[in-house]
């Protein structure tokens, strides 16, 4: 398998082969970090990270598997470069191409990192945008296959804002991996009809499938993975969080939802998470709303299900993978 030289901007672009590939040299590198056996070929090579909107998971992860890898990082936070503001995205691209050796970038519109893709000689790797979250699916799809052995035939559902970066994502990678999506909220939040069909179109060559239900009980029935994701996302209005809650609210992930699913079923989100009050953010919801936990309440993000903080250590290991494969 060579990957050298590609970008990372959407699993779409990515065959089943090449994203389990990339999932197997995840785990490969974290049983050699866990064994302290370096792997740090990569010496001399230096990757720019460029963050438009904030980040604790994604940051951290390319910055430990750069200097894992033997590589230097600069960080351009979402306010301290030019980009966008004074200079443009291609220029940006070309900019950065002659310093670095890979760019990563966390943003707005997808359509931006794939030009920063189309002007940079070097690989681009998608941090996250309002439409994709490929790295993180990357890390879902590790934590998944170490829990139950394989992804093939997994059942996830996908509960709350289905037609943003996660829902989006989840749905491609479950259609690619012929795992059975299905997106359980109100219709209102189901994903982009062309969206959906496209990965109605894959899953019919890998065996999965794609359902949208608004039927709680139905949705969440015999599924092995139920995930979640906050009800605003980086970048909406705060205006916003009412009919939010308003809407999403029966689309909780809460014991009974965990209770109807598979026995064995386990409980995902990318994080953050407002499970308690113990976030500015969920302290100002709690006050001017009355609800003290939202799209998973604590009973279940603490459970023995969730296995949240291993999905996000392995950010890390899956992100090493896919430097480690396209530099
Ligand atoms: N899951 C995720 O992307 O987290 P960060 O926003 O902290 O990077
Ligand atoms: N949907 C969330 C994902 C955060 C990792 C956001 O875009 O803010």
């Amino acid at each position: 398998m060579d990957l050298k030289g590609r970008d990372f901007l959407k699993l779409l672009d990515f065959t089943p082969e090449e994203i389990a590939y990339l999932v197997d040299l995840a785990a490969d590198l974290k049983d050699k970090k866990k064994k302290g056996i370096p792997v740090d070929n990569f010496r001399g090579k230096n990757v720019a990270l460029i963050f438009e909107k904030t980040s604790t998971r994604t940051r951290c992860s390319f910055e430990v598997a750069a200097h894992d890898l033997g590589m230097g990082t600069t960080y351009l936070d979402p306010s301290g470069s030019q980009i966008g503001k004074k200079e443009s995205i291609a220029d940006t691209a070309r900019v950065l191409a002659g310093m670095f050796e890979g760019i990563e970038y966390r943003g707005y519109g997808q359509e931006i990192v794939e030009e920063l893709a189309k002007y940079s000689k070097v690989p681009v790797w998608n941090g996250l945008t309002n439409e994709f979250h490929p790295t993180q699916m990357l890390a879902d799809l590790l934590t998944i296959k170490e829990h139950f052995g394989d992804y093939k035939g997994i059942k996830l559902t996908y509960m709350g804002d289905a037609r943003y970066n996660m829902g989006n994502s989840l749905m491609v990678t479950c259609a690619k991996m012929g795992m059975h999506f299905t997106a359980c909220t109100s219709p209102k939040y189901f994903p982009d009809e062309a969206l959906v069909k496209e990965c109605e179109a894959i899953a019919a060559t890998t065996g999965g499938s794609i359902t949208l239900t608004d039927d709680v009980k139905a949705g969440t029935s015999g599924a092995n993975v139920i995930y979640t994701d906050v009800w605003v996302s980086m970048g909406e209005p705060d205006e916003i969080w009412e009919e939010r809650i308003h809407d999403l609210l029966p689309y909780q992930v809460n014991k009974a939802a965990m209770d109807n699913a598979d026995a064995n079923a386990i409980f995902l989100h990318c994080l953050p998470a407002f499970h308690d009050l113990d976030t500015k953010i969920g302290k100002e919801i709690s006050k001017k709303f009355g609800i003290n936990e939202m799209e998973v309440t604590d009973e279940v993000f603490e459970s023995a299900q969730s296995l949240v903080f291993e999905e996000a250590e392995n950010r890390m290991h899956t992100i090493k993978a896919v430097m480690a494969a396209t530099l």
